[in-house]
């Protein structure tokens, strides 16, 4: 049977590392926990949650460099060309079996992390129109500065909220229009892909490395607050 023969060419690749999977999951659970503690007033939740995400995402940075091939920088830009080509292939109703981010994906990627970036940076220095509610660093710049760090702050959340929809949408254009399940491998790991697509498979860091980037940046983060937050 046809469908019987394509299954058995389909082998498993493993496409997204540990690190980047509980990073992203974990992200998203946080970013939900920043908002609703945020809309209902809760900011000692919003300022503690807040400084575990900057920690998560510092170390996110430094998986950019350090990390597996397919969440490195590096990977995250193309030839102006590759963008032109990918769009074009975008109308196809057919997986495309990618074994890293996109083209596309990764505008989307370096957006999200750089709207985010703002965010939690505005947060650390923002405060309240009375300072009664204030991020770790606003102690050390002027009233006006932190006030116009939490209007930033306010302004930002409405683009990083739409970047994330936009992120989501796609994700299921992918699922439903394109037929290409890209969700499954940001949980398992894993996807299977036709022989001649595996053969450039993602160098994946090992989990230790992962862990030892987090500690050390949860160790110094958390020196800091302490110190100076
Ligand atoms: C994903 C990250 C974040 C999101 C989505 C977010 C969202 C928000 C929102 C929606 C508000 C407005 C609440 C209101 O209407 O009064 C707010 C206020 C605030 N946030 Fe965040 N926040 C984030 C990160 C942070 C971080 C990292 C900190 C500091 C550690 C922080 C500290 C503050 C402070 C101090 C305020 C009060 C500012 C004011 O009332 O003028 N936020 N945040
Ligand atoms: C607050 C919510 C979310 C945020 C902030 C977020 C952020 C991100 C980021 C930063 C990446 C890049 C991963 C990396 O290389 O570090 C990513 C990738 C990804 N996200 Fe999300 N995400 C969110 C929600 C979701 C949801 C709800 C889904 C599922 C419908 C999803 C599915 C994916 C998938 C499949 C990828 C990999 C895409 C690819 O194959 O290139 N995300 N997301």
């Amino acid at each position: 049977m046809k469908s019987t023969a394509n299954e058995s060419n389909l082998v498993k690749v493993n496409v997204w590392d540990l690190f980047i999977r509980i990073f992203h999951w974990l992200l998203a659970v946080l970013i939900v926990v920043m908002l609703v503690s945020a809309n209902f007033g809760y900011f000692d939740i919003h300022i503690t949650t807040g400084k575990t995400i900057v920690i998560l995402v510092i170390a996110r940075l430094i998986w950019g460099i350090v990390g597996s091939s397919n969440a490195r920088f590096t990977a995250l830009v193309f030839k102006p060309s590759a963008y032109i080509n990918y769009i074009k292939t975008l109308p196809q109703r057919k997986p495309g079996y990618s074994l890293a981010h996109s083209p596309i994906g990764s505008l989307a990627v370096i957006a999200i992390l750089g709207f985010l970036v703002f965010q939690l940076t505005t947060g650390l220095f923002a405060a309240d129109v009375d300072g009664l509610v204030e991020g770790p660093f606003a102690y050390y710049i002027s009233y006006e500065l932190s006030r116009t760090a939490s209007d930033l702050h306010l302004q930002n959340v409405d683009w990083l909220i739409s970047i994330i929809v936009l992120h989501i949408a796609a994700n299921l254009f992918y699922y439903f229009y394109k037929r290409d399940n890209l969700i499954k491998p940001m949980f398992t790991g894993s996807r299977s892909v036709p022989k001649d697509k595996s053969q450039d498979p993602p160098r994946l860091a090992s989990p230790w490395r992962g862990l030892i980037v987090v500690a050390i940046v949860a160790a110094i983060m958390i020196w800091i607050y302490v110190q100076y937050g």
